[in-house]
């Protein structure tokens, strides 16, 4: 049976589809077999990127390991009976195409709140959440009092997840392991950044999440896209020397995927 992992927050530029990008690679370039779905039907940026890292590999003469990218197939409406969803059935559809021919299924979800990106929060094995260093994006995991130390209870997205591991736990599936990933953090605004972590620790036992290190502020993180390349590329395509911020934006990557410690994922690479 194939990992899930979904990478998950309802809030847009949250850094979802950058850090769906960067796992998957770096769990292809691993050797394992990564599967990509991305739900945002819309922006599809997580399948944009992939097609753009084929592109770029194919112009280049380049063979790089890569996670194959897939779309939800067609289901004829008719077929479809009554109390079913068609968007559920072509979830399931694709999740159970992937399933038998790789090791990983890395799910990209949009930054709203659609039966989709519900439905496939109920999938995770591992759920991802990157989250922007603000309170106005904490907001959605927890209501804060104004002195931002008190956590008065729990927001929309967190219901969710927490609607999602009820589902799991009904259909008798393994708990949901939930990360989440501080991102874009600066280099300044260190009363913010000490007060988002102190709410997040505290946060983090009352609902149930891990953290883990996050990324900060990098050029490079947005630089990457037009060739589908990650950190770990650079060097294959024949970047000899890699500046401090690239080296340590590359480490950043490697903690993250230590810190989800997944299954038959080596702690070191
Ligand atoms: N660590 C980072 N440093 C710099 N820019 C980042 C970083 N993470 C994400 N970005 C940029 O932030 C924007 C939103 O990221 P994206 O991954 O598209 O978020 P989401 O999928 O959650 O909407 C993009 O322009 C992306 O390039
Ligand atoms: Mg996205």
């Amino acid at each position: 049976m194939a990992h899930i992992i979904v990478v998950g927050n309802e809030k847009g530029g949250a850094g979802k589809s950058t850090v769906s990008m960067h796992v998957a690679t770096a769990l292809a370039r691993m050797g394992h077999r990564v599967g990509g779905l991305d739900l945002d039907l819309r922006q599809r940026t997580f399948g944009r990127y992939v097609e753009n890292r084929k592109a770029f590999c194919e112009s280049a003469g380049l063979e790089l390991p890569s996670p194959s990218y897939h779309t939800l197939p067609d289901i004829d409406p008719s077929t479809v009976k009554d109390g079913e969803n068609i968007y559920d059935l072509r979830l399931s559809a694709a999740v159970a195409a992937l399933e038998p021919e790789t090791d990983f299924i890395l799910i990209d979800c949009p930054g709203s709140h659609t039966r989709l990106s519900q439905v496939a929060h109920s999938l995770a094995d591992t759920l991802v959440t990157p989250l922007n260093d603000s309170f106005v994006d904490f907001d959605l995991l927890a209501h804060i009092d104004s002195t931002g130390e008190k956590i008065l209870g729990p927001s929309v997205y967190s219901e969710m997840v927490w609607n999602a591991r009820q589902l799991r736990a009904q259909a008798g599936l393994k708990p949901i392991d939930w990360i989440v990933v501080r991102n874009r953090l600066g280099a300044q605004q260190m009363v913010n950044k000490e007060k988002m972590g102190k709410a997040l620790d505290r946060l983090a036992k009352r609902i149930g999440f891990r953290t883990a290190p996050g990324f900060n502020e990098r050029v490079i993180f947005r630089e990457l896209f037009p060739r589908g390349l990650t950190l770990l590329d650079l060097k294959d395509i024949g970047v000899k020397q890699l500046n401090i911020s690239n080296v340590a934006a590359r480490q950043e990557l490697r903690e993250l995927i230590k810190a989800l410690d997944l299954p038959e994922v080596a702690a070191d690479f």
